[in-house]
């Protein structure tokens, strides 16, 4: 029984695997529509979530599957004090896949240590967000068509964007790739990222908080929202939220290849007017979350 918790977990192989499932799911949907017969997902989401929660969803449907589960914490009986431990016990006996968000760093990896079903992290607070990877993973393979020799900007909350602490961690293990990390003071990659990842890896890597000044490198840019719920102060949040606008004006310099990303929900961070651009990768990215949400459950639960 296999869970998945950090997307180190999964080798390159495995994530080639997924990339070509997900592939196959999109070009033949119907070959996978009773894979998961008689199976059952159960969403567990301690934290708000419109996209994971609902393409996991989705995912186990499309599969022939059926859904259980609650989307936050006060209808559930963590409101009552259960543990995560004793919550993943008890779903254990009445699904047969858990994936769980959770505001608290590391709840998901305890669920898995108590569950005797895969438990998958939906993200666990500012620290992971493997299945949002596997979404960009495939969001990089459909547009650049390689992993290899790409220079990737991460702009916004680099410090508790889990899904940026993620996607380094993935595309750390590619050739040839170079990370430049655009946020504001506050708000650079946490100093584990870069010892525990970049640096043993031996990654080049940049910090600036010049946006402008790196896009004509560029081949991804990855936006990300500067995130409320992580701020212990609302002050610091009001100074820093608007740091970075991503408008038509500031891709002037862009190339015309680039691939713009971001994890989403935005609130400001890309202008409206961006979205009609054809190098605009978003909405996108969220639809490849579901096909490859299918193509984790199947390897999860053994089906091929
Ligand atoms: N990208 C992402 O995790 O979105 P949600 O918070 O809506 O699930």
């Amino acid at each position: 029984m296999r869970s998945l918790i950090d997307i180190k977990e999964l080798s390159l192989k495995e994530l080639d695997s997924l990339i070509d499932t997900a592939l196959d799911i999109i070009e033949n949907p119907q070959k996978y529509s009773e894979k998961c017969k008689g199976k059952k997902l159960a969403t567990l989401f301690f934290e708000p979530s419109t996209r994971t929660r609902l393409s996991f969803e989705a995912a186990m449907y499309e599969l022939g599957g059926n859904v259980l589960g609650f989307s936050e914490a006060s209808s559930s009986s963590s409101a009552k004090g259960e543990s995560v431990a004793d919550t993943a016990k008890m779903i254990s006996c009445y699904a047969d896949i858990i994936a769980m968000r959770h505001p608290k760093e590391g709840a998901p990896l305890v669920a898995s240590m108590n569950a005797t079903i895969p438990v998958v992290n939906a993200g666990d607070g500012g620290h992971n967000h493997p299945t949002q990877t596997l979404a960009d993973l495939l969001t990089i393979k459909r547009k650049k068509g390689r992993f290899n020799n790409l220079t990737i900007g991460l702009c916004g909350d680099l410090k508790f964007g889990r899904t940026v602490h993620s996607l380094i961690a993935a595309m750390s293990r590619y050739e040839g790739v170079k990370f430049v990390l655009i946020s504001p003071e506050e708000l650079r990659i946490p100093s584990y990222v870069k010892t525990d990842v970049l640096d043993k890896c031996g990654i080049e890597y940049v910090e600036t908080k010049d946006l402008c000044g790196a896009m004509p490198e560029l081949d991804i840019l990855y936006m990300t929202r500067i995130q409320k719920e992580r701020f212990f102060n609302e002050e610091d949040y009001l100074r820093l939220k608007d740091s970075y606008i991503l408008d038509p004006q500031k891709l002037e310099n862009a190339k015309k290849d680039l691939c713009i990303m971001h994890p989403l929900p935005r609130v400001n961070e890309i202008s409206v007017k961006v979205d009609s651009d054809p190098r605009a990768c978003y909405f996108e990215q969220a639809l490849n979350g579901k096909y490859m949400r299918m193509a984790l459950i199947l390897m999860l639960l053994g089906i091929k």
